[in-house]
């Protein structure tokens, strides 16, 4: 079968992968109301494109965080890459990297960072879990900055990990020969099967720090030169805080609808939050998205950039870096195609008049 669209990699994506890391991959908390409402929300949307605008000279390029991009869509964290490829976070950094774009990886990768950023000249940003011993912390982000990494992602939507049922039924763990390569402690590398429920659960709850505030926030910045940029609101008084409390970006998300069930879409939550923060900081965005026409629905809505997650792994397990790349290449034509068809040469020229609110759209 031809793989033409992101979906299609999903399906073929699902027969190759071993059951338990599919459950894992394709998961979102309890029942999955906001992991289908992220991608259902843009499809609720509707675009009032413009015409007779002279589109045939596109540039799709993006600047963010210091880095330039061939184009506004950058790959989401996500933990460990190995389970659907054995070249795992190494392929998806060459791939980002041959992109032209920028890769958020995991503190929990199954490749270490040093690795993943000797990969590729692209921008690499690390994404920091804030773990309750903060020597651990402190090395975690002293390694990414001397690595290369470009920025500290800090995921602010998991004080506690969001219940998985798949997870919990499959007592999820990492297969054998895996282990978590950016820690070194042994009780900190090694994700087993739990006694009962999600390895990953268990891990979280007894390792990462649930207490952590806006205080911290600062604490984070003193410890690193790179710009930090807190990753999960939704809430436009908290895009407020984040930049009063020296964010250099915020990527609105609810982590792929994993951890808060019925949490807002992401795409719902955006236009207030881009109000919010007023064009003082970079606004990402993920969840769901998964063609063209919701990266324009994005931009039109105020993000200066979308991040897609599960795609990237149904790429890489379909076929490793060629995977990845055919994915964000995808993604791009789409992106390419629907932004002439809307008028516009760039981002740079997508309006919030573009986008309209369609059958039982709250916009
Ligand atoms: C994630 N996500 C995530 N986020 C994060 O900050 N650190 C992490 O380690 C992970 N790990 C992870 C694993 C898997 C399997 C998924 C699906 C997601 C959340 C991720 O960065 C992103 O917010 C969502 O995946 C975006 O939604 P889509 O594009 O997957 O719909
Ligand atoms: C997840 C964590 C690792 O969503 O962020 O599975």
């Amino acid at each position: 079968m031809d793989l033409i669209n992101l979906f299609d990699y999903e399906a073929a994506a699902r027969r190759r992968l071993d059951p338990m890391a599919c459950d894992y991959y394709a998961s979102g908390a309890h029942d999955e109301i906001t992991l289908a409402e992220n991608h259902a929300a843009y499809d609720r949307l509707r675009l009032r494109y413009r015409v007779l605008r002279g589109v045939g000279d596109r540039d799709l390029a993006a600047s963010l965080c210091g880095a330039r991009l061939s184009m506004p869509i950058v790959a989401a964290p996500t933990a460990f890459q190995r389970m659907a490829h054995p070249d795992g976070e190494l392929a998806t950094a060459r791939a980002c990297g041959e992109a032209g774009t920028a890769m958020m990886l995991s503190t929990l990768s199954t490749a270490p960072l040093e690795a993943v950023t000797a990969a590729t000249d692209g921008p690499v940003w690390f994404q920091l879990y804030v773990y309750r011993d903060r020597p651990t912390t402190v090395e975690l982000v002293a390694r990414a900055e001397a690595a290369g990494c470009s920025a500290l992602v800090v995921t602010v939507d998991a004080p506690l990990l969001g219940v998985r049922e798949r997870d919990v039924r499959n007592r999820f763990h990492l297969p054998e020969g895996l282990a978590l390569e950016n820690l070194t402690a042994d009780g900190m590398r090694a994700m087993p099967r739990a006694e009962e429920g999600s390895g990953l659960a268990a891990y979280a709850a007894s390792l990462l720090d649930p207490d952590l505030d806006w205080d911290d926030v600062a604490w984070l910045r003193s410890i690193t030169a790179l710009p930090v940029l807190l990753k999960g609101i939704v809430h436009p008084e908290d895009a407020r805080l984040a930049v009063e409390h020296g964010a250099s970006g915020i990527v609105v998300s609810n982590h792929g609808g994993r951890q808060l069930d019925t949490a807002v879409a992401t795409v719902e939550a955006l236009p207030e939050v881009a109000e919010a923060v007023d064009g003082r900081i970079p606004v990402l965005v993920d969840g769901g998205i998964r063609r063209g026409t919701d990266v324009v629905k994005a931009l039109a809505l105020g993000a200066d950039a979308v991040a897609v997650g599960r795609p990237v792994l149904w790429g890489l397990a379909v076929e490793g870096e060629a995977g990845v790349s055919r994915v964000l290449e995808i993604l791009r034509e789409e992106l390419d195609l629907a932004l002439a068809l809307c008028g516009c040469r760039g981002p740079g020229e997508v309006g919030r008049d573009l986008v309209t609110g369609g059958p039982g759209s709250a916009l």
